[in-house]
């Protein structure tokens, strides 16, 4: 059976109607095809260069609907299997379909993710996003016509926590795009990397949220990069043995660079498996300089962007919802690198 059969038998197995026929659960089926559209719509809405137009969204909505119903008009299994190849819809969507709250193979279960999201604000507590951005201005005051891609904002726990779970239950499954076969974050282990990492909460939220090796981030503005270093040095004072005493032993290394994040001399994130770029104000040209780099990460690593994608054709999006943050709604994308990285090293 391929994936794509396997996906559908377990559909019916958790949602279909047993006394409906194939072709009326395959129906349903369909529909798990279209919530998928959402993620392509977004993107198409983006590749149009206007994130937040509704009307261009709902366009490309419309268009990837119909082009999709088209596409899945037929209503028996082989077809839907086929029409799924075609439009590269991951099988995990169905598992997406499928989790629910407790979501126990992972271990991302709603107390979970509440308990490290408790534990991550009560750390966090005395750097509340106000005062990365006072950090941030004065930083920028002190430096001659600081660019709009040094402008400040945070993520949100929950927000991260929901991307992380799609990761851990979906995207970083073996056998899943170009994950490798021991999968990402499908164990302890693994690194993650924060590019433009304000006092550092993400890379903090990072190892809350899964015992990675190593939890990094490079940030160019010198103030926000001290607070990171005393929120690291939080971390390993407090952070850790609360991790610990909540079934965590991992001790996850985390360390801060000052410096541009996407000149790989100044830190070399290349053998990242997750890195994450708070890119909403990123310009074009600092995401072309991002892709660039990005080139050299390893076939199957994970980005994940926010409102912008990676400019590289060396990348798919696998996914791209909105999420709330620090101020207001983002697209979150979950990239995926499709390629091995050259064999030429970095400059
Ligand atoms: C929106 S903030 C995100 C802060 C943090 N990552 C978070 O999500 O909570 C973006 C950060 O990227 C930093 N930044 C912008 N360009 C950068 C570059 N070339 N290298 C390193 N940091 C950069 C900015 O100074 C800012 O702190």
């Amino acid at each position: 059976m391929s994936d794509l059969e396997v996906a559908f038998d377990k559909y019916k197995k958790e949602y279909g109607h047993s006394d409906w026929t194939d072709e009326e659960n395959a129906a349903q089926f369909n529909k798990f095809a279209n919530t998928m559209s959402m993620t392509d719509a977004t993107t198409a809405a983006q590749e149009g260069g206007s994130e937040s137009s509704p009307s261009l969204q709902s366009q490309s909505l419309t268009g990837t609907m119909e082009s999709i119903e088209g596409r899945l008009s037929s209503r028996s299994t082989e077809n839907i299997t086929r029409s799924f190849a075609g439009l590269g819809v991951q099988t995990a969507s169905t598992r997406t379909a499928a989790a629910n709250d407790e979501d126990v193979d992972t271990g991302m279960t709603k107390s979970f993710l509440e308990r490290r999201q408790e534990m991550f604000e009560k750390l966090v507590e005395k750097y509340p996003t106000k005062f990365g951005k006072l950090v941030s201005q004065k930083d920028r005051v002190d430096m001659l016509d600081a660019p709009a891609t040094l402008t400040y904002g945070e993520i949100e726990f929950e927000s991260f926590g929901v991307a992380f779970s799609k990761i851990k239950r979906m995207y970083g499954m073996p056998g899943i795009g170009t994950t490798p076969p021991s999968g990402i974050m499908q164990a302890p282990g693994g690194k993650f990397y924060d590019l433009g990492s304000g006092t550092g909460k993400p890379a903090i939220a990072a190892a809350y949220l899964h015992p990675f090796d190593l939890v990094a981030g490079v940030e160019i503005l010198p103030g926000l990069h001290s607070s990171s270093l005393e929120l690291a040095a939080l971390f390993r004072s407090e952070g850790l043995a609360a991790l610990a005493a909540d079934g965590q032993p991992q001790a996850t290394h985390i360390e801060f660079t000052l410096g541009d994040a996407f000149d790989l001399g100044v830190a070399d994130w290349s053998d990242g498996d997750v890195v994450f770029a708070n890119s909403t104000c990123f310009s074009d040209s600092l995401m072309g300089r991002f892709a660039s780099a990005a080139e050299h990460l390893k076939k199957g690593a994970i980005v994940i962007t926010f409102t912008k994608r990676l400019p590289s054709p060396a990348f798919t999006v696998l996914d791209g919802k909105v999420y709330k943050m620090s101020w207001g709604g983002a697209t979150v994308y979950i990239q995926q690198k499709l390629t091995d990285p050259p064999a030429s090293r970095i400059p």
